[in-house]
């Protein structure tokens, strides 16, 4: 039987259609958004259930966690993947699936997390920047590390072109990590994660 994987978005799902392109140990069992993403069309022409879990319809942040938890756990998830979600989740949802939420980021954690990743890297001028994908804790991309890969900056870029060829390595690193989450068992030893 696959791993049941379900992943979270708000934009235009380019990581997800990794993640779909790349199912083989796992599936896909359903994308779950926070508005009316584009890439929740990627997930309906892949034949995979969709759901939207709006902010705006709940009282404070962690009524909607908890809405957004129930939404996702009714598909039975091995694993959730934030994959461009752009809110932070709280305990409400992350109590409901221990050790078992990772998140793709456009930067080299510890540096530059939240909201603006790549244009904080660019504005502090860094010559290496990448992406991360680690464990989702109730902080803002404070969770354990699992992987990271670096991406030149280069003194041409703005935020769209280094955007972009972080992304070409996220197409790559996201997939390969869920593939390896699923079928070995992390070992999570404080801040130190071991595939
Ligand atoms: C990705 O670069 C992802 O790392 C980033 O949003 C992009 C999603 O692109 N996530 C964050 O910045 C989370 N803080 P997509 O909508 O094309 O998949």
């Amino acid at each position: 039987m696959p791993a049941r994987v379900a992943v979270l978005i708000s934009g235009t799902g380019t990581l997800l259609q990794s993640l779909i392109d790349a199912e083989r140990s796992y599936e896909i069992c359903v994308v779950v958004a926070d508005r009316p993403a584009e890439g929740l069309q990627r997930a309906q022409a892949a034949a995979i259930p969709t759901a939207m879990v709006t902010p705006g319809e709940f009282p404070d942040r962690d009524q909607w966690s908890s809405a957004l938890g129930d939404t996702v756990a009714a598909h039975s998830p091995d694993w959730v993947v934030s994959a461009g979600f752009m809110r932070i989740l709280t305990s409400a949802f992350l109590d409901r699936f221990p050790q078992r939420v990772v998140n793709s980021h456009p930067a080299l954690l510890p540096a530059f997390p939240g909201a603006h990743g790549v244009r904080d890297a660019l504005a502090y001028g860094v010559k290496v920047s990448g992406c991360t994908v680690h464990l989702v804790d109730a902080g803002v991309d404070t969770g354990p590390i699992i992987a990271q890969e670096s991406v030149p900056v280069l003194l041409s870029d703005d935020e769209d072109s280094l955007h972009t060829r972080i992304k070409t390595v996220e197409w790559e690193l996201l997939p390969r990590v869920v593939e390896q989450l699923v079928t070995r068992a992390p070992i999570v030893n404080g801040r130190k994660v071991e595939l």
